[in-house]
């Protein structure tokens, strides 16, 4: 299954959310190749600095420019294929949703992170014309822990203005356990913080099910 992580915005948590969910399906126990599709190579680096580490490795490249091609070769040898790309429209988003099983566009429940949906409607638009079977979907992400904050429910009614992006109906949270672990090349799988753990787990098995009824 290819899996990729997706937005014309930055800082939104497509490396953290990717990283995340290589280290649970890799718990799992399913072989896991984790593209690098940002120059920044974020999640590339995490991978070699998870190579210290007594855990199980995703299968890890760089990879920018026309990344369908090798996308699908490592589709073939891998349960998982999990493509992150970088905060603005780029080749390699673009191509990569062209054989992409399943995109996933974290927001960030504020009104600067919802006012790109138009512009990721084209982009959406444009990889169906060449892969029918994408499905796209939104997930709240890096959303306030403090109960009595309004920002999700204010996102959550924004968001259902437009119905082409269904929202993932789970939420990842802002918890310091994310960035934490990152420094190690770690998860939030490998850490203490259970409710990260347990938000990541719930988001692994909601797509696997996605999956199951495509
Ligand atoms: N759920 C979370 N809780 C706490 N911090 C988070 C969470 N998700 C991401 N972060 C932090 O927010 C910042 C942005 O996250 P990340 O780099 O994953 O976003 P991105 O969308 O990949 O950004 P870019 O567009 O620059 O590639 C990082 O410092 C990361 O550690
Ligand atoms: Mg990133």
């Amino acid at each position: 299954m290819i899996l990729q992580l997706f937005s014309t915005k930055g800082g939104v948590s497509k490396t953290t959310i990717a990283i995340n969910l290589a280290a649970e399906y890799l718990r799992q126990g399913f072989s896991v190749a984790l593209v690098d599709g940002d120059r920044q190579g974020s999640a590339h680096t995490w991978s070699q600095r998870r190579e210290q580490l007594d855990v199980k490795q995703p299968h890890s490249i760089q990879k920018t420019g026309r990344i369908n091609k090798t996308l699908a070769e490592l589709n073939e040898q891998y349960d998982f294929v999990i493509v992150d790309t970088g905060g603005f429209d780029s080749q390699e988003m673009r191509t990569g949703l062209m054989v992409a099983d399943i995109g996933i566009i974290p927001f960030r429940p504020s009104q600067m992170d919802l006012d790109v949906i138009p512009r990721l409607y084209e982009l959406i638009e444009g990889a169906k014309d060449f892969n029918d079977g994408l499905q796209v979907y939104g997930l709240l992400s890096l959303a306030p822990t403090n109960v009595l904050n309004t920002e999700i429910k204010n996102a959550k009614q924004k968001l259902a203005d437009y119905p082409e992006i269904e929202m993932i109906n789970t939420i990842i949270r802002d918890r310091k356990s994310f960035r934490d672990s990152i420094e190690y090349g770690a998860s939030v799988i490998e850490m203490d913080d259970q409710k990260a753990k347990a938000e990541i787990q719930i988001l692994a098995s909601m797509i696997q099910k996605t999956m199951e009824t495509a």
